[in-house]
């Protein structure tokens, strides 16, 4: 093809064309015709298959867009040519809009042009690569190295999603100070958590069974300071937690693995027994044998959310639900078939909370942990088992 014919393939956008042919093609109309005169080319094949399950799984938390690159190289003694239809084709990419979030055309060293276009969905770059795609090579055939890419790629933009590392960090500087729940901000902290994509190889070393009863669900210490606790919780098939609350700390929970529900009550009066021995005991050290019992009254549940199910907001990543003792108290439920995996985040960490029973009894029990275990040892840090088998429920 000479550069002439080139050049007519190339004529100016045709955006005056029919308004039913789809906006996608209506900007590259020219170079489509062109396309329509050669065999059509074979898609990039990283855009339709073998992208891992898990760069799959990735994109709730990402936009979902897919960027596909192309390069080429100027032929020997065609350089003018081939700068003078890169332009023209940048021109061209540009003025498409549908499907298209963002286009940029590089000139490298050496002759080279590099096209790097992003879009909406992978459905949007596969029909790119039936439609734009050929354009662009045909244009370029007869003014570059080869007649085809010297380089090609494609695949989903990598979304910015925490690590387990960068999410601790994050959340530490969220949660410094030892602020009472009213004080937290409470949608930065859920917004972190959402971003935060979980890789078994990370968290998969603080996950336990209980020994004595597989049956009971387990607390696993992952990160500990006074301003903030950081738990997986482990919930074999038909395991729950007891009725409890937060005592003065915020708590959101995060779906792992698996799906729970989290049921919530409303915060039950206590009998003036119960105060009294509160009272007597404040300011006095903490009583791990959780001896401060007493009775409450009536249970009244007031909601009960799924939560990692497959109903639960495929826009999201991470599906998570926040608590404190102002919004009421709760119990976690595995009533799946399957065993589930939460994470918890305490801020500050939880010191004691009382524990209610259907029965009307209450209790206080104090909790324990390692001042010691802070960001810097995730990796690398044992996994503590905090099962305190109060906290199962029946
Ligand atoms: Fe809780």
């Amino acid at each position: 093809m000479s550069y002439h014919r080139i050049a007519s393939a190339l004529r100016p956008p045709a955006l005056r064309l029919a308004v039913s042919q789809p906006r996608y093609m209506t900007g590259l109309s020219a170079l489509a015709r062109a396309a329509c005169r050669q065999k059509q080319a074979p898609p990039v094949p990283v855009l339709d298959s073998d992208c891992s399950s898990s760069w799959q799984d990735m994109t709730p938390i990402g936009t979902g867009e897919t960027m596909v690159v192309l390069s080429f190289r100027a032929a020997a003694g065609m350089g003018a040519a081939f700068e003078r239809v890169v332009q023209q084709l940048s021109l061209e990419l540009d003025s498409v809009e549908a499907g298209v979030s963002d286009v940029r055309v590089m000139a490298g060293a050496g002759g080279e042009a590099t096209f790097v276009v992003t879009l909406l969905s992978r459905a949007e770059a596969q029909r790119f690569e039936r439609t734009i795609r050929p354009s662009i090579q045909t244009a370029l055939a007869e003014v570059s190295e080869g007649g085809e890419p010297c380089f090609s790629s494609g695949g989903m933009l990598v979304p910015h999603a925490h690590t387990l590392g960068s999410l601790l960090q994050s959340l530490t500087r969220h949660l410094s100070g030892t602020s009472r729940t009213a004080e937290h901000d409470v949608r930065a902290v859920a917004a972190e958590l959402r971003r935060w994509y979980p890789r078994k190889e990370e968290y998969g070393g603080f996950l336990s069974v209980d020994e004595d009863d597989p049956g009971r669900y387990t607390r696993n210490v992952v990160h500990s300071t006074p301003a903030m606790e950081v738990l997986m919780m482990c919930w074999p098939p038909g395991s729950q937690s007891t009725i409890h609350c937060h005592d003065e700390s915020s708590c959101w929970v995060t779906a792992v693995e698996g799906e729970v529900h989290e049921v919530q009550f409303d915060l039950p009066l206590l009998d003036r027994k119960f105060e009294r021995a509160r009272a007597r005991l404040e300011g006095a050290p903490a009583d791990p044998a959780g001896h401060i019992r007493g009775r409450c009254g009536p249970l009244r549940r007031i909601r009960v959310s799924p939560l990692g199910g497959p109903g639960d907001g495929p826009e999201l990543g991470c599906k998570q639900t926040y608590a404190n003792n102002e919004i009421g108290i709760h119990r976690i439920e595995n009533r799946s078939l399957e065993p589930a995996v939460t994470m918890h985040v305490y801020a500050p960490r939880l010191r004691k909370m009382k524990i209610f029973r259907d029965s009307g009894e209450v209790s206080e029990v104090t909790v324990t942990s390692d001042d010691s275990t802070t960001v810097e040892d995730v990796g690398s840090w044992q996994a503590e088992l905090l099962d305190v088998a109060g906290w199962n429920g029946a």
